[in-house]
């Protein structure tokens, strides 16, 4: 389908119209016809990679209480962001998060930059956050692609082609609806999220309220439900650990420091072993190769990553010299304090299983 110059005013003020009577009122917003804080913005725009709007919101309010502007966040201990962050998944973003507070806080005087391949340069921040940033925060034109903006674009255009092969050609019409378009950027970017968060929804979408069903291809073929089409998923592989508690005779249990690089990175976890696709594979390694072990097959945890799913078989273990387990990699933790502990999911799972055996 073409799109002329008179299609895209008639897309714009429709939306723009409903935008103005049902937008969300979410924390990060600014009201109406106001400016929002690019703080905020950038925030926001991270914790929802990968992650809702109802899941988001208790964590930006956490972190815009503890840390109100981003002079503050770059000053934070960067393990305290980690633990407010746990739960979120994708720990990626809470390193790269930290590292752009510190990049905008000390050589860019706290201000984002307007300018799109800028933004991009700074850690943390692609094609979609930097289009986000450049609309909301600054109201210039971008073009903004999530989800939502790819179902609401595929369903209006009958595309029938599925994800991820037609990702250039909805990009071609978001750019069509966005670029150069100076009347309200920030406004239409967040319509087209608000539109398929709330109307033009993955399931059931309820085209008898929405704004655009005139004009909808999918909606006049009744094919919109069926859209967006996507490319049938592989089977996600499965891998296999061991995850070790350790307890000491202060009712402590000993956790480490992950690393960097790597799953959940700079998290405070459990220790595990290497994860593995071969059960056959699986060995004890390092400090715990000669550590006493009572294993318990019945203290399994499961968890699903974005590329594999895990399975944890839980062992007690009992190592030498404990005392030497301390410094920045190790810490002894009290089981009182556990529950209130920010750690990573997979993690949790595992802490509450050992508390409901009484371990
Ligand atoms: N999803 C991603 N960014 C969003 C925003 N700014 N508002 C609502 N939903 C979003």
């Amino acid at each position: 389908m073409k799109i002329s110059a008179a299609n895209v005013d008639g897309f714009r003020q429709a939306l723009l119209s409903w935008y103005d009577g049902h937008r969300r009122a979410l924390p990060w917003r600014a009201g109406r016809g106001l400016t929002p804080d690019p703080y905020h913005v950038w925030l926001s725009e991270i914790m929802l990679q990968q992650t809702v709007v109802a899941a988001v919101i208790p964590y930006f309010q956490k972190f815009v209480e503890k840390w109100p502007t981003i002079h503050e966040l770059a000053a934070a201990n960067q393990n305290d962001v980690m633990e407010s962050w746990a739960g979120l998944g994708y720990y990626a973003r809470a390193r790269n998060l930290y590292k752009c507070a510190g990049v905008v806080s000390q050589d860019l005087k706290g201000c984002f930059p307007a300018e799109q391949v800028e933004l991009k340069k700074l850690p943390g921040i692609g094609d979609y956050t930097s289009a986000a940033i450049m609309s909301i925060a600054f109201d210039k034109p971008a073009t903004v692609v999530d989800g939502n903006v790819e179902r609401v674009i595929s369903r209006y255009f009958a595309i029938t082609e599925p994800l991820p092969d037609s990702k250039p050609i909805i990009r071609r019409y978001a750019a069509a609806l966005s670029e150069g378009r100076i009347d309200r950027p920030g406004d239409f970017a967040q319509g087209m999220m608000d539109l398929g968060a709330t109307i033009c929804t993955p399931k059931s979408p309820g085209c008898g309220q929405c704004p655009l069903k005139k004009g909808c291809q999918g909606y006049e073929l009744d094919i919109q439900s069926e859209l967006p089409k996507r490319r049938a998923k592989k089977d996600k592989p499965q891998k296999y650990g061991y995850i070790y508690w350790v307890s000491n005779e202060k009712g402590q249990v000993l956790f480490e420091r992950r690393p960097e690089s790597g799953m959940l990175g700079g998290m405070l976890g459990l220790p595990t072993s290497t994860w593995e696709a071969d059960k056959k594979d699986l060995k004890h390694e390092g400090v715990f190769t000669k550590a006493g072990f009572n294993a318990n097959k019945a203290l399994k945890i499961y968890h699903s990553f974005t590329h594999f799913d895990l399975e944890l078989s839980g062992q007690h273990a009992d190592i030498k010299d404990k005392k030497s387990f301390s410094g920045v990699e190790w810490q002894w933790i009290d089981t009182k304090e556990l529950e209130k502990l920010g750690l990573p999911t997979l993690f949790k799972k595992f802490v509450r299983l050992m508390l409901q055996n009484n371990t």
